[in-house]
């Protein structure tokens, strides 16, 4: 079957080589995709959210199964968009309605559904521009730190934790008045700051039936020790030693029984991966956040642990077949290293040739912000460039091995962290 993976990132570099694995993919398409993805698919250049191109090109190549890695096509309704037209209806979408999108395109939505279907989570209030006087009394007799978020899609900046009183009201203008995130910082929502150490669940559901895949942990902030501006990721590691059997079945029962029932309850559909980002609260889970996909580069430390043919479990996502699989994990440590450009991430330098992949053994290196010139060499073309990973019969066994190869992938300036896993050692 062929198959078209929307993204460009790790994340979808790792979905592809995972479906690159089964027997039943014969082509695999990735839009737009980057240099890996070219060396073990075919990268098609549509952007993400051209549905009538991705729609067009998905019938001209016999596309049956559209797999969506990022959030931005996903609140703006793909899944949808190929239900609504009679000769797209066939193709298998994997990644949720518009609707469900909703969990991770509005803050608002999200913490609404979470206190009507008793999920924990951190107290909340959402303020719009016109309550603007209520949101700052609201500030004033609040606990610090305070959490503010921008209540739509702000591509993973949208959260300010704020030390002080002064702080979070200026924030809050810059968010309600000043429009600092356009239209997803029209209302805020001001939120209790939890304590604790985060952790990524996920789950692939059909809105009823689930597997819960292995969870990670994602190393959020550019400087070691945890330390300096927020990232998109820069490194992962899998399983979360705290996250054992006992707070995994706190987070079945408390937080992924209860959203089922609630999208049941509410007749969303939702086809997909579901990404819960949770604080651990003195051994109970929170939710952070929901993310509508997986996470990157959380996707680029867990998928290297499954086992079972990833295909597969997309035919039993469409075939309300999701109840009978038993998921194989790997019981190894996975590690991933995210490799930055210099300045990552405010500015940096593209385009610099990377040396070293191909000395490269024992790990996986999986392509993010890549291109290729013509001569054929891999450049580098974002903030996150290449995300490795390895794998190892412990944390330490892994972490030894996906550090070594990081220090021989080169180009200028290029950046990582030394200290994933530190705190979990
Ligand atoms: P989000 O974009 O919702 O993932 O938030 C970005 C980061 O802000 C999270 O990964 C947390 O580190 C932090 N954060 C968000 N909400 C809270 C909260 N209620 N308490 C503490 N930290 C939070
Ligand atoms: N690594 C966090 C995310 O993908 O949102």
């Amino acid at each position: 079957m062929n198959v078209l993976i929307i993204g460009s990132g790790g994340r979808e570099h790792a979905l592809a080589w995972k479906l690159r694995q089964s027997q039943y993919t014969d082509k695999i398409f990735v839009a737009p995709g980057n240099a890996g993805t070219a060396q073990i698919a075919t990268n098609v250049d549509i952007a993400v959210t051209d549905f009538e191109a991705l729609a067009k090109f998905a019938t001209d190549f016999n596309v049956m199964m559209v797999v969506v890695g990022p959030e931005v096509p996903l609140v703006a309704g793909i899944h949808d968009y190929f239900l609504s037209h009679d000769y797209l209806k066939n193709i298998l979408v994997v990644g949720p309605s518009k609707e469900g999108a909703q969990l991770e395109g509005s803050k608002d939505f999200s913490k609404q559904f979470m206190q009507k279907y008793q999920i924990p989570t951190a107290r909340y209030q959402t303020f719009t521009e016109a309550d603007f006087e209520q949101a700052l009394e609201y500030l004033k007799g609040h606990s610090y730190p305070v959490v503010l978020k921008a209540d739509g899609l702000a591509a993973g900046k949208g959260v300010v934790i704020a030390q002080t009183f002064e702080e979070a009201s200026y924030h809050l203008d810059g968010m309600l008045h000043l429009g600092r995130f356009g239209n997803a910082g029209s209302k805020v929502v001001i939120e209790e700051y939890l304590q604790g150490i985060e952790l990524s669940a996920f789950i692939l559901t059909d809105g009823k039936e689930y597997v819960l895949l292995p969870e990670a942990k994602d190393y959020k902030r550019i400087g070691e020790a945890d330390a300096g501006l927020n990232t998109g990721g820069m490194g992962a590691v899998s399983p979360v030693p705290f996250a054992d059997a006992s707070f995994m079945q706190k987070v079945e029962e408390r937080v992924v029984k209860p959203t089922l029932h609630g999208l049941q309850t509410e007749n969303i559909s939702y086809t997909g991966f579901l990404f819960i980002g949770l604080m651990n609260v003195n051994g109970d889970p929170y939710v952070i956040e929901y993310n509508v996909r997986l996470g990157d580069p959380e996707t680029e430390a867990i998928l290297p642990r499954i086992k079972t043919d990833l295909f597969e479990l997309f035919r039993a996502l469409h075939d309300g077949d999701l109840g009978n699989i038993k998921l194989e994990i790997d019981s190894k440590t996975a590690t991933t290293i995210m490799l930055v450009a210099g300045g990552y991430p405010d500015e940096y330098e593209k385009g610099h040739v990377i040396s070293g992949l191909e000395q490269l053994t024992d790990v996986v290196a999986f392509h993010a912000g890549t291109s290729l010139n013509e001569q054929g060499d891999v450049l580098s073309n974002g903030g996150r460039v290449i995300a490795l990973t390895a794998l190892g019969d412990s944390m330490a066994e892994a972490l030894a091995a996906v550090n070594a190869a990081a220090e021989k992938v080169i180009w200028k300036d290029r950046y990582y962290r030394r200290d994933i896993g530190f705190d979990l050692k």
